[in-house]
């Protein structure tokens, strides 16, 4: 067990190079099992986090020979994958093993994964993707906690979605990879790294076209070859950075971002009355005094992103006037609502809406706890502009999506570390 020390109260300044983002590497790395050419794929900028670890624990139960080259630099061999079902205890870890359905399907004709449940920020079904490659041809299963898909031969189809899932987009896609004929995916969720998820494998030999709208068209069956690809830049935790200057009245600049990936968060934060300068490749924000904001929505991309909801709170709890947010993505993401409450922060919750009336400051000593990523990352932020000591446990959750996120932060002047938990 470890925990996080902030002893916070000063303003972030100096510069910083984003990750690569978890969100495409994930889903490009289950994608890998397409291709059976037995050339190797390379993979760039993948984030040292702990989700990339398990997506390669998993890969390797399946066969797949992972060099780490270091540096990000990630080495796939993919030419021996016999076995089509990965351990209980790696399916349950994590939640985007669910992505290696598609691809598995399409390259061994079957599948078996332990569903992947519930987690800490609500109901997360996967009906969406499963309905998807039954429309592929696919026959599914489900016995307890296991879902098994067969299907010998996969063939485009027209497959509707009820809402833009991110995760079913892409699993529908990687499966019509191998499909035979066109697969047309309508209401497909328009995210950048759905993009980049049709980049990588179009670069691998598929036909893909349409991503980053709203239908998706898959023509099949793709053969696929290795090659080197570099994955875009983490535009989550960029936004959480911006905020982080802006909780903290500092002044960074990042680079390595795509600024085009965080229009919805960029607006708003200036609205909140940041300082926001881009460029092609770079965003510079400056903390000022923060104004609250009404109707923070969470939205599907282009909206603003569920997964900046919670740091988004942190950062409104210390703005003039009343804010709101409406969490619309998933049913049970305000659970930091009550950490940050025994912060000092003024929050109601009635439903997906969370009312916060801004505090002149945060009370330090307290000892607040990490229910999820995204969560975890908004106790830290909150920490940093608290005068004095606030512990955050159970950071191993904001290692999921966030590479040493206290050693990002103290290189840019605060004080944080990481100690053993008693
Ligand atoms: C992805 C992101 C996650 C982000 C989320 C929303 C990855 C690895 N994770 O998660 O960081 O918070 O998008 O932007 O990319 N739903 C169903 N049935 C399904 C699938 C989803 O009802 O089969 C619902 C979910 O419960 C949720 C909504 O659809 O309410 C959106 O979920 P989805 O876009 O699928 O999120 P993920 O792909 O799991």
């Amino acid at each position: 067990m470890e925990k996080i020390i902030v002893y916070g109260g000063k303003p972030l300044v100096g510069e910083l190079e984003s990750d690569g983002a978890k969100n495409s590497v994930l889903p490009i790395m289950a994608a890998l099992i397409l291709n059976d050419s037995g050339e190797d794929i390379v993979i760039e900028n993948a984030p040292d986090i702990r989700d990339v670890r398990v997506m390669c624990k998993i890969l390797m139960s399946l066969g797949v020979k992972v060099t780490d080259r270091g540096g990000g630099c990630l080495v796939f061999n993919t030419a021996n994958i016999t076995t089509s079902s990965i351990p209980h205890s790696l399916s349950r870890e994590m939640r985007s093993s669910v992505f290696i359905m598609g691809p598995l399907l399409a390259r061994l004709g079957r599948v078996q994964v332990c569903g992947p449940g519930g987690c800490a920020i609500g109901s997360r079904p996967i009906d969406l993707h499963l309905r998807g490659l039954k429309a592929l041809g696919a026959r599914i299963e489900e016995k307890g906690e296991y879902i098994s898909a067969v299907s010998p031969l996969l063939r485009g189809a027209e497959i509707h979605l009820d809402l833009p899932s991110v995760g079913a987009t892409e699993n529908v896609m990687m499966a019509a990879v191998g499909a035979r004929g066109e697969t047309l995916i309508k209401n497909a969720a328009r995210e950048p790294e759905i993009v980049d998820l049709q980049t990588f494998l179009n670069y691998l030999g598929a036909d893909i076209r349409g991503a980053g709208t709203s239908t998706i068209r898959i023509k099949g069956p793709g053969l696929l070859r290795g090659g080197s690809y570099r994955v875009i830049p983490d535009r989550i935790v960029a936004g959480t950075l911006l905020m982080a200057a802006g909780i903290t009245g500092g002044s960074i600049l990042l680079r390595n971002v795509i600024p085009r990936h965080l229009e919805a968060v960029t607006a708003k934060l200036r609205e909140a009355g940041m300082d926001i300068e881009e460029g092609e490749s770079w965003l510079r924000a400056r903390g000022r005094p923060l104004k609250g904001l009404q109707k923070v929505r969470t939205q599907a991309y282009p909206g603003f992103p569920t997964d900046l909801q919670a740091p988004m709170m942190a950062l409104l709890t210390l703005a003039r006037g009343r804010s709101s947010i409406y969490e619309e993505i998933f049913d049970g993401r305000l659970k930091h609502v009550e950490e940050l409450r025994k912060m000092g922060a003024r929050i109601s919750v009635e439903g997906s809406r969370a009312d916060i009336t801004g505090v002149e400051g945060l009370l330090p000593g307290k000892v607040v706890k990490a229910t999820d990523l995204r969560a975890g990352a908004a106790l830290v932020l909150a920490a940093l502009a608290v005068k004095g000591q606030t512990e955050v446990m159970n950071p191993e959750h904001i290692d999921r999506g966030y590479h040493h996120l206290e050693e990002k932060l103290a290189s840019l002047g605060a004080e944080v570390m990481r100690v053993r938990a008693l």
